[in-house]
This record gives structure tokens, sequence and C-alpha cells, in this order.
């Protein structure tokens, strides 16, 4: 079950320069595309001639061209021509509200009114003070797997031993608080030694990286199955996550997490960053750690998928560590029975 009415994260804005692109998006196979204006569509996948999905086809003039027998659709799912047939008694295909933001198409999945002000506020947007850089994984593992993962960071000491784990992660408890439909769980650790992702963060700053810092990682679930992290290290004793620019090495770690089907997932991950955002190099190299950190979550998720299906009936445990991922679902929870009563 998903919540429908809400912005979901389809491709990222260059996916669909000059060509379809064709994603099953909470279990409906959907083309994106780009109106004349430039403008993102979304359509179900679907051509009403014989069937064939319209995302195999080609862009021309705002319109897609059925790849099959050149059907033209239109934007709003309505069949402009079609070479050698009067199209006025085709049968529209349903159109999905789409918006383009933060280098992201976005789209609303579901019948209600698309409320544009829903949209995640990303600081980083247009701003010359944030550098950004991300990727997409397809993961074999519904994305509740991915909300307890991100709201509970416990598993960086062993999941990321080599990059961003610390022992200190674990012998720090996290805090969870629940503020309406926003779960945070924090973690805030001093006097300690940086990780070697965030040394390399720290060099890249100008700062000494065996220095000793203070870090912190504040987890922030927003729905449908937005998750925003606050992370970064600053030289011990200049106030931590509130230390002045130059003293820290600060990042969001943006994860936007888009169930294809009930056990898979599109999940598009990045950070962004709030130092050096002109070093493209960085960027890049940061972006290679972060891919090779995320790479470790999906193998991870998508055994536990495997292990859930072989063993439905099996009881999970519920530790205090959980508490994030535990509060998360109930805004889940809570957000789809409003839509059944909708209904
Ligand atoms: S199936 Fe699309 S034009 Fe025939
Ligand atoms: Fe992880």
């Amino acid at each position: 079950m998903f919540i429908k009415n809400a912005w979901y994260v389809a491709c990222a804005s260059d996916d669909i320069n000059g060509k379809p692109l064709g994603r099953k998006i909470l279990g409906v196979p959907m083309v994106f595309f780009r109106n004349e204006h430039g403008e993102p569509a979304a359509l179900d996948d679907f051509c009403p001639h014989r069937g064939a999905p319209l995302s195999l086809g080609q862009c021309r003039d705002g319109k897609l061209i059925c790849g099959y027998h050149g059907l033209e659709m239109g934007c709003e799912g309505k069949t402009v021509a079609m070479p050698g047939q009067r199209v006025g008694g085709f049968p529209a295909i349903k159109a999905y509200a789409a918006v383009e933001y933060g280098g992201f198409i976005w789209v609303w999945p579901g019948d209600g009114a698309p409320d544009r002000d829903a949209l995640p506020k990303l600081e980083w947007v247009d701003n010359p003070a944030w550098a950004y850089g991300g990727g997409l994984y397809h993961i074999n593992a519904g994305y509740e797997l991915m909300v307890d993962n991100l709201m509970d960071l416990t598993h960086e000491t062993y999941v990321h031993s080599t990059s961003i784990g610390q022992p200190e992660i674990d012998e720090t408890p996290c805090k969870t608080r629940v503020d309406g439909d926003t779960v945070y769980t924090e973690r805030f650790m001093s006097g300690i030694k940086a990780p070697p992702f965030w040394q390399m963060a720290m060099r890249a700053q100008g700062l000494d990286d065996q220095a000793t810092v203070d870090r912190w990682q504040v987890c922030r679930f927003t729905p449908p199955s937005h998750i925003l992290i606050e992370v970064g290290v600053a030289l011990e004793g200049h106030g931590g996550i509130d230390a002045p620019d130059d003293k820290k090495a600060y990042s969001v770690v943006v994860d936007f997490i888009t169930p294809e089907t009930e056990t898979s997932m599109w999940y598009f991950w990045g950070m962004a960053r709030k130092f050096k955002p002109q070093d493209a190099a960085l960027t890049e190299s940061v972006k290679q750690g972060q891919g090779k950190i995320f790479s470790e979550d999906l193998e991870m998720l998508e055994r536990q998928q495997a292990n859930l299906l072989r063993y439905p009936d099996r009881k999970l445990l519920m530790l205090n560590i959980d508490g994030g991922g535990v509060q998360s679902r109930k805004v889940i929870a809570r957000k789809l029975a409003q839509e059944a009563e909708a209904n």
C-alpha cells in the first residue's frame, strides 16, 4: 500500500531531455517526457491503439509518438493524431501531475488535487553557497526497509565501517521525536576522531583531518518517504552543528525514496554540501564515496527483503534503536488510513 496523494521523485531532469522515459512508480508503469514548452508531463505508459508502451517511442514537438504505429499522444493523455486515422473517438489515457524542481521530475500519482506547496523545500536549490551531487539505485526491497535504514544510523558502525562508521555511534544513544508528520532521529557525538569520509571532507575544507571533532546526525523523515539527514563534523568545542562555517564540514544527505512495487524501490540518493561549493572535483569524489557507501546498504536491504519474503511469519524485534523507523512507519500508516477514508 502506498500513499498516493504526495510528490515522489520520478527521475532526474536530464533523464527526459529529448526522449521519453518509462518507469514504474507505485506499481504503475508511467511515461515521462516534456511538452512543447519543456515542461514535464507524466502519463500511463500505454498506447490506446494496441497497448504498446509509449516510452518505446520518441518525442516530437512536445508530443509523444508511439513507436509501434505512430500514434501521436499529447501531454494530457489525448491522442492528437495518427497516420491515416481519425482520432476523435480514441479513449484518453491517464495523465498525472508532474513538476520540475531541484534537478528532479516529481510526480503526484494520486487523484487528489496536487499541492505544489507539499514539495519538500530544498535549501540548496539555486543557492551558490551549496553544491549537490547524487545518483539513483534500483533496489529490490520494499521502501519501508530503506526508511528504517536511514532513520537509524547505528548500522553505520557495521555496514559502513571503512567510511563513516565508528564505534562512538554505537555508544551514543539517539533520540527520536515526532512533530506532526515529521519524525526526527538525532545523535550528537563529541570529542571524537573523524572517520575516513569526514577526514576527507575536513581536508577539502582546509581543516586538520586529525583534529578532535564533534559530529552530528539529524535525520528528518517527511511523508511519503523523503529523508534529509543533516550530517557533519566541526572542530571540537565550536558549537557542533551550530559552529561557524569555517570550523565545520556540513552536508545534507538527500534520500528520496520512490516505491516501484511493494518489494522494490527507486532510491535517489545525494549529498548537498555547504563547503567548497565551487569545487567540481570534490563534488565528484563525494559522489563516488557516497555511491559506494549506499551500495553497501543496497546489498543488505536486498538480502533482508529476500529473508522477509522467505519467512513472512517470523516476528522481528523492536529495539530502542528502531524508534525512528517505527515512528516514520506510524506516520505512513496514518496517511494511508486518511487516504482510505477519503475514498
Ligand atoms: S500500439 Fe501505439 S500506435 Fe499502435
Ligand atoms: Fe547506510
